[in-house]
């Protein structure tokens, strides 16, 4: 199946930053926000990174226009009906999106694929609330979107081996390298990422280290771009809690237990760099 036109659902940190990254592969791109609010700082996210790359000499005014051109933003569900193939980024809550993908699947043509950037949560189940099934599947891309080089692919028991093949073929002609794996909570990569960063908490909450020396031991020590407690306020303490919980929900280890300072910081809205505030301060 061929794919030209893409839609993604949410605006937010992944959507902006998937809905950036298929405008510059030459995709038509149309992503859906739920307030006009939402959409606009979202659009500005994608604009600002587009100058970034300006200014710094990466693309040529001629680019930014043509990357400009192949994007657009809706707040009607119905502009993705001609969509070939759909990447919802929502909010990391199963019910919200046991109410999208219905709606996804009354309003897309019938071939169009449906897929999600979830990082943790069952995909099964959001296919089974489709008469589509064998079409959707994960696509989870990592923050920056545009910047990171790998996506995998989450296969479903009832994902059909064309969507298999139709999204890796897709996810390399965004310049991503492709993984596959099972629909189990945290797939490949969040299933080795979270209890790292959460023993990283663990170990500050416990006063072994300073948060500046846990990043500073891991990034030098490990060679790691960052270290966990500034990659936890970059990726956001929501969407890790919520990674944390489906982790914990399905394996029942205490390894995957968020523990009591995330859920406070998460409560008291310490969300990391998106709020300004997390370990450190923005
Ligand atoms: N669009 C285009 N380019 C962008 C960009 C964007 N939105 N954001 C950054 N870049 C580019 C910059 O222009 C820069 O390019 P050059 O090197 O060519 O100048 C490059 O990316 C690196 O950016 P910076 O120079 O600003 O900063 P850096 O060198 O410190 O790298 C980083 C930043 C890429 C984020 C790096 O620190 C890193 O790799 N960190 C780890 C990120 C990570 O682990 N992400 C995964 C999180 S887990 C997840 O997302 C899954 C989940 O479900 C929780």
């Amino acid at each position: 199946m061929e794919i030209r036109k893409v839609g993604v659902i949410g605006c937010g940190l992944m959507g902006s930053g998937i809905a950036q990254t298929c405008a510059q592969a030459g995709y038509e791109t149309i992503v859906r926000e739920v307030a006009q609010d939402f959409l606009d700082k979202g659009m500005a996210r994608i604009q600002g990174a587009w100058d970034m790359m300006l200014q710094k000499g990466k693309i040529n005014e001629e680019q930014a226009r043509d990357y400009k051109n192949h994007l657009r933003g809706t707040l009607d569900t119905k502009d993705l009906a001609d969509c070939d193939l759909v990447i919802e980024a929502v909010i990391e809550n199963m019910e919200e999106k046991l109410r999208l993908f219905p709606a996804l699947d009354n309003a897309l043509k019938p071939e169009a694929l449906i897929l999600s950037n979830t990082s943790s949560l069952n995909i099964t189940q959001m296919g089974a609330v489709t008469k589509r099934a064998d079409k959707v599947c994960g696509l989870h891309f990592f923050n920056p979107a545009p910047v990171m080089k790998l996506v995998e692919i989450v296969r479903t028991i009832s994902t059909s081996d064309e969507t298999v093949e139709t999204v890796r073929a897709f996810a390399k002609s965004l310049g991503k390298t492709p993984v596959v794996a099972k629909d189990t909570a945290g797939f490949i990569v969040n299933f080795l990422l979270i209890p790292y960063l959460l023993a990283a908490i663990r170990m500050y909450e416990n006063g072994l280290a300073s948060k500046e020396d846990i990043d500073t031991a891991m990034k030098l020590g490990c060679g790691y771009p960052m270290g966990p407690l500034t990659l936890l306020d970059y990726v956001g303490l929501d969407t890790t809690l919520w990674a944390a919980e489906a982790l914990y929900e399905e394996f029942k280890e205490p390894l995957y237990a968020p523990s009591p300072l995330l859920r406070r910081m998460v409560n008291s809205g310490m969300l990391g760099r998106k709020s300004g505030r997390g370990f450190y301060e923005y």
